[in-house]
């Protein structure tokens, strides 16, 4: 999509975003007001002490990673390459506003499990483990890279105890078939590694029966290509899924067993 369309459709989601706020507001799901509530939270700057020093903690990891000149080899995704620390951290870290998005949700959930599907350098996990704290939960989260994988760590012992968190190295070619036999059941599953169009399918179709009564499942870069649009397409129309709502940038699906009202999908606008 060129920057003109992005601009005006994202335009037009802000215009009708009271709107479309009201409607969500009016259905009586649980999970559903959970993503509603995050959203509003994650959208103003006025935020308890608690949740300021949460997100403090978190940036200074970032600053920290965004000074760091470490080199980062990329032979397991079998590339003669590297990069450095810092520019990973630039390119693929999520920004703020989203972090602060699953934070709250994450936050508002009981004794939550949550499946990360792109780890990185751990700056989305770190939000997510902040709202974990003092909670019976489990955090997995599956990267390719080995170093990656113990920067990530040593950041995340630095908030919850290693009982609480799992990062899983290796390919998810190999490492996803492992993860799902896993008995566990998730609250949320954040999709953010191999924007491709298969995998995004093939993991939200094996990940379906994996979940507990509801769950959340965030899909970042839903418009990055056209395959990844295909999926997001897909994904809404599944037959399991209750709620959907398109924030550009990333897709939300809300699966709730218990749930009889009729399928409804939503557009909003959370950041660029
Ligand atoms: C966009 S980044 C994740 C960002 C992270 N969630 C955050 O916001 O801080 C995606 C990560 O997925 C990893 N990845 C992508 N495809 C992979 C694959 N097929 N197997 C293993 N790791 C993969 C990449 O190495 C990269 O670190």
């Amino acid at each position: 999509m060129n920057k003109l369309k992005k601009h005006k459709l994202i335009l037009s989601r802000r215009l009708n975003q009271n709107e479309e706020l009201k409607k969500i507001a009016s259905i009586e799901n649980k999970t559903l007001q959970n993503v509603l509530n995050a959203f509003k939270l994650a959208k103003t700057n006025t935020h308890k002490k608690e949740d300021i020093i949460a997100f403090n903690n978190c940036e200074t990891y970032r600053d920290k990673l965004l000074i760091d000149a470490t080199e980062i080899t990329y032979e397991i995704f079998s590339l003669d390459e590297t990069a450095l620390v810092q520019d990973i951290c630039r390119k693929a870290a999520s920004k703020e506003k989203w972090c602060r998005f699953l934070y709250y949700m994450v936050k508002n959930t009981e004794n939550p499990n949550i499946l990360e599907i792109g780890t990185n350098l751990g700056i989305s996990g770190s939000y997510m483990l902040e709202a974990m704290k003092g909670k019976n939960g489990k955090f997995i989260t599956m990267e390719g890279l080995p170093q990656l994988c113990s920067i990530s760590a040593a950041q995340f012992s630095t908030i919850v105890s290693p009982s609480n968190f799992e990062v899983v190295q290796g390919l998810y070619d190999d490492t996803f078939p492992k993860v799902i036999e896993k008995d566990i059941t998730y609250d949320l599953i954040f999709i953010d590694g191999n924007h491709k169009k298969e995998p995004t399918r093939d993991y939200f179709n094996a990940l379906k029966s994996k979940i507990k009564q509801s769950a959340i499942f965030v899909f970042d870069d839903i418009y990055w290509s056209d395959g990844m649009k295909e999926t997001w397409e897909i994904i809404k129309k599944d037959s399991n899924v209750n709620f959907s709502m398109d924030m550009y940038e990333q897709g939300i699906v809300v699966i709730d067993k218990n749930e009889s009202l009729p399928k409804k999908h939503f557009n909003l606008h959370l950041s660029y």
